[in-house]
């Protein structure tokens, strides 16, 4: 199996869990190292993966790595918004052409991929909206970030259609978790705090996301590969909507802090409202069901696994920080 963006936040959890449940699987994991990318997150298990430092936009690499491969499962990506806000250049080249670069490999070679996407394909909705995003719903992505994601899911769909590559894809909701880059919301607010300041809540507060811990994101992936229908999308979500506000009243609770010492700052522009997701044909079809249902909990643990690894995101800290003032939040 490869697994590109392995030393990532959820490709690196994923390689845990494989190894885990799968022990039989020889794993190879290429990936660029990017600000995002820690190969600490690894360290553990680097004795028992092959890992490759090098770019999936890389086409003879490529091309050797997946002809020397079964399955490929494709998490490299530029991931955050706010980045795509203040340069989507490289969102473009990662996102667009590193699947372009991928999807021709597996074409050649006659492979199996699993392309690994997100919610935010779809756009947002209201917050009184009963509906929640299904695989029919039209894509309408808002940002730099969701517009390259939904320009590669369509690339994974054309090659399907038009060159018959065997490929699924899944559009999963906000994952937490350990291992994820202080940049994001939840680690960047108990991080915050770990450093003695506040946490920081765009605009009021009120944009709701749909919560699945990373573990559960694993073990969908692994029934898609397994039992996934070729050419289908399968929605990725365990019922987790959350709004902001809420979310950092119960990191403060849980960190034995004043539930509203928190400050507002700027809103994102173009802050999608809400995500949610209706994962009924996944768990129908595939039989597949989240463990971690209780969010507070799961919640409780990220709060002592970061209270617990300083050494590893403190590096990252000044600088997400530096960038973040420069933005305005
Ligand atoms: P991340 O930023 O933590 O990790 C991305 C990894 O990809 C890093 O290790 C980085 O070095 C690597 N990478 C980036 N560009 C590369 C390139 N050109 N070549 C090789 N490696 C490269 O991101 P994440 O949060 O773990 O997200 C992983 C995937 O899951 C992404 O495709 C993202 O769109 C998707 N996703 C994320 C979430 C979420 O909540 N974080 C939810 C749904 C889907
Ligand atoms: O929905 C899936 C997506 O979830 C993934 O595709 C993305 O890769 C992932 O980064 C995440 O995107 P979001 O933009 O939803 O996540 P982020 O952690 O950046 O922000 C979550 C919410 O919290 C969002 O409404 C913005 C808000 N926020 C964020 C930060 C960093 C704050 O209020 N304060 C903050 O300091």
């Amino acid at each position: 199996m490869l697994i590109t963006g392995g030393a990532g936040f959820i490709g690196s959890n994923f390689v845990y869990y494989t190894l885990k449940n799968r022990p039989e699987y020889q794993i190879t994991v290429i990936d660029k190292l990017t600000y995002a990318g820690n190969p600490d997150n690894l360290t553990p298990v680097l004795d028992k993966i092959n890992f490759v430092t090098g770019d999936i936009c890389d086409q003879e690499l490529m091309d050797k790595l997946v002809a020397d491969n079964d399955v490929v499962v494709h998490f490299a990506a530029e991931s955050h918004n706010d980045n795509s806000l203040q340069n989507p250049r490289p969102f473009l080249d990662s996102n667009i052409i590193g699947t372009y670069t991928i999807l021709e490999a597996i074409r050649k070679h006659g492979k199996r991929l699993h392309h690994i996407s997100t919610d935010e394909v779809y756009g947002d909705l209201e917050l009184d909206d009963p509906n929640r995003f299904t695989e029919n719903t039209p894509y309408n992505p808002s940002s730099p970030y969701s517009s390259t994601k939904a320009g590669s899911d369509l690339l994974v769909r054309a090659w399907v259609r038009s060159f018959g590559v065997q490929a699924t894809i899944s559009n999963c909701s906000n994952n937490y978790g350990p291992y994820q880059h202080v940049e994001k919301f939840i680690p960047r607010q108990i991080t915050e705090i770990l450093e003695g300041r506040k946490p920081r809540l765009y605009g009021a507060g009120e944009n709701v996301r749909d919560w699945i811990h990373t573990e559960d994101h694993s073990s969908a992936v692994l029934a898609i590969l397994e039992k996934g229908r070729l050419g289908e999308t399968y929605l990725i979500g365990a019922d987790g909507e959350k709004n902001n506000k809420e979310v950092i009243e119960l990191i403060l609770k849980d960190m034995n802090k004043d539930p509203s010492d928190y400050e507002h700052v700027t809103d994102r522009p173009g802050h999608d409202m809400r995500y949610a997701i209706d994962s009924t044909k996944l768990r129908n079809e595939l039989g597949w069901m989240p463990k971690f249902t209780n969010f507070e909990e799961g919640l409780k643990s990220t709060i002592d696994w970061y209270t617990n690894n300083e050494a590893w995101w403190k590096p990252q800290k000044e600088a997400t920080e530096a960038k973040y003032q420069k933005a305005g939040h």
